[in-house]
């Protein structure tokens, strides 16, 4: 690389600040990108991405730029021209591994001074990060970050022309980018953004800062989408958002996400879900909604974290263990059916075997059909990375083995009840694991592996199951 380097370099602090000043929507985003779209004739891109479904569908938006500018997809990373790894900040273990990978590039990179490695997504909009890359990195040719992805094309581009290292990292709050151009990863469903950000600033986690204030889409742009999906005979929609029971605050909407899900759900799709909910802004009547319309999937993925009031406190969760029980309980009695999942967390700062066995008593009281459970890992910058912790890496393990247990336990029984019984699963096309198998998703959010004739991708089956394992079903289609 010559010495023409061009740097703007992130700054959590920055990121941290939020204002009440409208935010900016950007329509005809892709516009701009016409003149670029000759590029990549040729040649190929392989996109590696990790972390939350936010992650995912900015992959997307990564590989729609990409073939606007006539790349072409592979998923052998040394085959590609353009290598992009779209990271999350969320953990640390998730970090090293992407060191792990991008170090690991640094003679193959070398070797072929053409190809293009580029780092994104959360990880980039962390100083410590960059500073890394800076120094230790110099196989990586082009980093951005969350807030301006439409500027990919534009930068790669730059890279590529001056032969430069770009480094270009905003801190900002963020503004919406309508019409970027999409290559969906999904068959049979999609995933729609309905809002950006995250303004809960929970003490152990860096999302607010890497992906700035919570900016809602407006709703007549989300169902433009939901639409337009439907109309290529996409079967389910998965709204995204930090924290989607916030959606439509900032527009002045009182109960945003209720009156979105209702016209999501009154388009007619066939399916709807939506990630993640937060205990702390959950209305009844989005509880309401669920129950009233068929196509809004019974299922919740409702994180609670921990099930101590002190701990929670500390977290800054905003709910105790009671109101969540409250909500759960309340949650069950008006859709019986209902199926939960949860995020977890042990080993937060300080936390004490008792804290902890309130946590494991929650599970008990909630049975969760499936759970994430997570050791905590200190982030620079947020508030839990300087309270005092003295309990030892060895106790953390622990404790998360032993909540591990008791989640398999009662996801193994949940899953057993399915035996014999039928499920409707929307095939997502064969299993990575074995091509005669096909995989796809219940109503329920049961993981189904089943077999069946040729021809049922895309397609809603009806599916028997004949076995039951902690983490998926088995069974076969009835068609
Ligand atoms: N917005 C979502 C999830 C965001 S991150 C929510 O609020 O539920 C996904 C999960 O990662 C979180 O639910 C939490 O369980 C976990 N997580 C976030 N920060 C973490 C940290 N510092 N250490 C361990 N787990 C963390
Ligand atoms: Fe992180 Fe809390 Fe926001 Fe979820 S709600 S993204 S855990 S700060
Ligand atoms: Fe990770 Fe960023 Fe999502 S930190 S969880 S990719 S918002």
């Amino acid at each position: 690389m010559s010495n023409k380097e061009r740097y703007i370099l992130p700054s959590l602090s920055e990121g941290r600040k939020r204002s009440r000043n409208e935010k900016d929507v950007i329509y005809g985003a892709s516009s701009a990108l016409d003149a670029l779209s000759d590029v990549g004739i040729g040649k190929k891109y392989y996109i590696r991405t990790y972390g939350c479904q936010a992650n995912v569908r900015d992959g997307e938006t990564l590989a729609g730029m990409l073939e606007m500018m006539g790349y072409e997809k592979t998923d052998n990373e040394r085959e590609a021209d353009v290598l992009i790894f779209n990271t999350c900040a969320v953990r640390q273990a998730a970090e090293e591994r992407v060191f792990g990978e991008i170090g690991s590039l640094k003679k193959f990179r070398m070797d072929n001074p053409d190809k293009i490695i580029c780092m994104c997504g959360c990880m980039p909009q962390e100083e410590v990060v960059v500073e890394r890359i800076l120094n230790q990195y110099p196989q990586v040719d082009l980093v951005f970050g969350t807030h301006n992805i439409y500027r990919f094309p534009e930068l790669l581009k730059q890279v590529l022309e001056e032969r430069q290292r770009v480094i270009e990292v905003i801190s900002e709050e963020g503004r919406v980018f309508e019409d970027l151009p999409v290559r969906r990863s999904t068959q049979g469903k999609a995933f729609v953004n309905i809002m950006y950000g995250c303004d809960k600033f929970c003490t152990y986690c860096i999302v607010p800062y890497t992906r700035g204030t919570e900016r809602s889409r407006k709703i007549e742009d989300i169902l433009k989408e939901v639409k337009s999906l439907q109309e290529k005979d996409y079967k389910e929609v998965i709204l995204l958002g930090q924290n989607v029971n916030a959606y439509g605050k900032d527009l002045g909407m009182e109960d945003g996400f209720t009156d979105l899900l209702i016209a999501c759900a009154e388009t007619g799709i066939e399916r709807i879900r939506f990630y993640t909910s937060h205990p702390r802004d959950y209305s009844i009547s989005t509880i309401e909604a669920m129950k009233k319309y068929p196509n809004i999937m019974k299922s919740l993925h409702l994180p609670v974290q921990s099930g101590n009031n002190e701990i929670l406190k500390r977290m800054n969760r905003g709910y105790t263990r009671e109101r969540y029980f409250e909500l759960f309980d309340d949650m069950k009695e008006r859709i019986p059916e209902i199926t939960f999942t949860t995020d977890l967390i042990v080993g937060f700062p300080g936390e004490t075997e008792e804290e902890f066995l309130d946590t494991l008593s929650l599970v008990d009281h909630c049975q969760f059909d499936m759970a994430y459970s997570f050791v905590y890992s200190p982030r620079s910058g947020t508030p839990a990375a300087n309270m005092q912790d003295d309990v030892s890496a060895e106790e953390k393990k622990d404790r998360l083995f032993r909540l591990n247990e008791k989640l398999a336990k009662y996801a193994n029984e949940k899953n057993q009840a399915y035996v014999g019984k039928l499920v409707k699963v929307l095939c997502e096309g064969s299993s990575k694991k074995n091509k005669d198998v096909y995989t796809g998703y219940s109503e329920e959010n049961k993981l189904v592996n089943f077999t069946g004739p040729k021809g049922l991708e895309n397609q809603i089956v009806e599916v028997e199951i004949t076995e039951a394992h902690s983490f998926s079903l088995d069974g076969k289609a009835l068609v």
